[in-house]
């Protein structure tokens, strides 16, 4: 069994990502852990806990944290996912907060790398404000890991949330600098970019959402609003190398979950940009050896795209 700790917020392609790793035979999910991002912290556990019940998985624990960024600043993508984060479809018997744990997300994070010491990996689809404050309670939590992979940061300076820098890095960019300096563990990077050059046709999404299934119907509903923003001209000039089905947060879910699915890797140290006036929040690449500290990352670029659909459909059968 692959154990994997999930950090998410959960909008549309969290929701993905999610259902992807739950539909995976070999994968259990010791949790699911809630930071702000793409709508309020409050949405992402409501979202989340609203996924499991779709998918008949409420036995995995969800857990709250951390509401802002570690400055205090938020950011929110809901023009993109939608103002409750999942597509504005109303949810009549939602799955209640109740279901939350009372434990908060960054004592679980600790805890749980401690229980599952050197055979849990961390898939992190969100702002890393959660994964920042663990690491500064206990500087011990990334040695436990067996990786960490993440969806955040950009490669060709071009950002879908600001002018140069990708949402969940954007979002909150201490807790990203603090988390790419001290998880020593291999770190698997997914950027927008190594999502957008592995990029679905829209067609595939069409057979995709036409299963005939619960879940398929689910993704469907919620999936409708951002489809819709994903086809207007200001979301196509964000995208690189040409438009389509970009479930971004499902890359870095299908690479810790399948080892084989990521055909190419770029080694190379990383920092993040801190004070730059239209940089900040950008991932900074070292391909020379300039940066003091050389921590070394993984960084997507080309995955088994025939490998990557399977694992989309299965996630909605
Ligand atoms: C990332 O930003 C969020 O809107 C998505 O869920 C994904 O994690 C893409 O830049
Ligand atoms: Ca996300």
């Amino acid at each position: 069994m692959k154990k994997l700790l999930l950090d998410v917020d959960c909008g549309v392609d969290d929701a993905q990502a999610i259902m992807m790793a739950l539909a995976s035979p070999g994968v259990q999910i010791v949790g699911i852990t809630c930071v702000h991002g793409n709508t309020s912290v409050e949405n992402v556990c409501k979202n989340t806990l609203r996924v499991l019940k779709v998918c008949q998985r409420q036995e995995i624990p969800v857990f709250c944290g951390a509401g802002r960024s570690l400055l205090g600043k938020t950011l929110n993508a809901e023009r993109f996912h939608g103002q409750d984060g999942l597509g504005d479809v109303p949810d009549p018997q939602g799955a209640g907060l109740e279901q939350l744990q009372r434990e908060g997300a960054v004592a679980a994070l600790i805890r749980l790398a401690n229980e599952h010491s050197g055979e849990v990996s961390v898939v992190a689809t969100a702002p890393l404000t959660n994964l920042a404050l663990a690491v500064r309670i206990d500087p011990s939590l990334p040695q436990k890991l067996k990786g960490l992979y993440v969806m955040g940061g950009n490669t060709d300076s071009r950002g879908n949330a600001t002018v140069c820098a990708e949402f969940n890095f954007a979002a909150d960019p201490e807790a990203a600098s603090i988390v790419l300096s001290s998880f020593l563990c291999p770190t698997y990077i997914t950027t927008w970019e190594s999502a957008c050059r592995n990029k679905l046709p829209w067609s595939f999404c069409d057979g995709w959402l036409a299963q005939d299934s619960e879940k398929a119907d689910f993704m469907k509903r919620i999936f409708r609003h951002t489809m819709e923003v994903a086809y207007q001209d200001r979301f196509q000039r964000e995208m690189v190398d040409g438009v389509g089905f970009v479930s971004c947060d499902s890359y870095a879910m299908a690479a810790a979950i399948d080892e084989t699915l990521v055909t190419q890797y770029e080694e190379m140290a990383v920092s993040v940009e801190l004070c730059g006036r239209y940089t900040r929040g950008m991932l900074v690449l070292d391909t020379v050896g300039f940066l003091p500290e050389q921590r070394n990352v993984f960084i997507m670029k080309k995955v088994n795209v025939e490998t990557f659909k399977r694992m989309m459909m299965d996630a909605l059968n």
